[in-house]
């Protein structure tokens, strides 16, 4: 069987999406507005896809692409799919629509005529209908309608895929997991190179280090029924349990380089410590408190990774401009030999680092636009 899925991402970091899709081993067919089209052939190398991948916000197995021109040939369409074999009655479910190019539908009628069609399904062959919860629900349907051809498709990874299982409280501005993991892959990162944060924060960027330089797998913490495609009638419990098993002892045991953490708040060097613990990675890293400033390098030559900050705090202390050109006077001091990669603000002052970035690469974190500039130091 072939298995068709949808993964989503911001437009911005498509690419990268679909090259670490294929590294896992999947075929990508298309990529479309923040989304790559892909398909496994086994269920196992579906499971595992859900569990690995690092930059997607959410995957999406599609059950059928059809054409939709009008109400009726959508509800047919729709009625035709074997739900009663996809998900027992006693499920809740949700409908999102989304809309582009069509006069013919709104989100709002697009998302009422595909669940009237879905309940309809379930009374024609004589099963209850299913109760709708918009809030919690255990199955999540998407239909997305383009130039009158519908996609309809159900959200098997459940809660987006940023939430890794392994977040705590406490930190203002952590970097979100899947923004972190595509600078890794931006930066073609694998571990072989030591690697330093030294603006850490909770250690976002340092745990997804850690987990791809082990082949660890960056969803395996999900709590059970964490993944919406757990609550499915085909979902293979057995199965699903030996992938996780063969991923935990697939991963590596020793990192051949190490990572380092530093932040100037020992509170955000012990929430770090607290959160790498929780992903299980707390013993190939070394977090210590440090200002920047005083720091030396922890090794010859490594690469820096660390998303810089902003905001009223160091405007007060004498702007960003100032806090940003110490960076690039210590980064010439202190870090010769090493590769530098950061996060920072599209129009932020980020030029007054005053040193030529090799490359910048345009991101977004949330709905921020954001720039990851990579320097080497010489
Ligand atoms: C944007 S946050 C980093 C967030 C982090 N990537 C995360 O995911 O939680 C910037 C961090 O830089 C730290 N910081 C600010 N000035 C610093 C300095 N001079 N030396 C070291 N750390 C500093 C702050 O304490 C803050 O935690």
């Amino acid at each position: 069987m072939t298995w068709k899925l949808v993964a989503t991402c911001p437009e911005e970091s498509k690419l990268i999406l679909a090259q670490e899709v294929e590294k896992l081993g999947a075929v990508v067919e298309k990529q479309g507005y923040r989304a790559v089209y892909f398909s496994v052939s086994t269920l196992e190398a579906f499971y595992r896809m859900h569990v690995q991948i690092t930059t997607a916000s959410h995957l999406f197995w599609i059950l059928k692409e059809c054409a939709a021109k009008n109400d009726r040939m959508l509800f047919s369409q729709v009625q035709r799919i074997k739900w009663r074999e996809l998900f027992a009655p006693t499920r809740s479910f949700r409908v999102d629509a989304h809309v582009s190019d069509s006069t013919e539908w709104t989100p709002v009628s697009l998302s009422t005529r595909t669940r009237q069609a879905i309940q309809e399904h379930f009374t024609f062959h004589q099963l209850p209908v299913p109760p709708t919860d918009v809030e919690e629900p255990d199955v999540i349907i998407s239909v997305w309608m383009q130039k009158g051809r519908a996609t309809i498709s159900l959200r098997t990874s459940g809660e987006t895929l940023h939430k890794r299982g392994y977040r705590l409280p406490g930190h203002t501005a952590p970097l979100k997991e899947t923004v972190a993991a595509t600078l890794l892959h931006v930066l073609q990162f694998d571990g072989s190179t030591p690697l330093y944060d030294p603006m850490c924060g909770s250690g976002t960027i340092v745990i997804e280090a850690a987990m791809m330089a082990l082949g660890k797998a960056c969803l395996i913490h999900r709590k059970k029924d964490g993944f919406a495609f757990e609550k499915l009638l085909n979902f293979d419990r057995h199965l699903w349990r030996q992938v996780q098993e063969d991923l935990r002892e697939g991963k590596k045991q020793e990192l051949p380089y190490p990572i380092y953490a530093s932040d100037k708040e020992e509170d955000f060097v012990e929430l770090a410590k607290k959160t790498a613990l929780r992903a299980r990675v707390e013993r190939y890293l070394t977090c210590f408190p440090a200002d920047f400033f005083s720091t030396t390098a922890p090794c010859e030559s490594g690469l820096m990774v660390s998303n810089l900050p902003y905001g009223d705090r160091l405007q007060a202390e004498g702007g960003l401009e100032s806090f940003y050109e110490k960076i690039g006077d210590h980064l010439k001091k202190a870090y010769k030999g090493w590769k530098v990669a950061f996060l920072v603000g599209a129009d932020s002052p980020w030029k007054s680092i005053g040193l030529k970035p090799q490359k910048k690469v345009p991101l977004v974190n949330g709905s921020i636009p954001v720039l990851l500039l990579i320097y080497d130091i010489f």
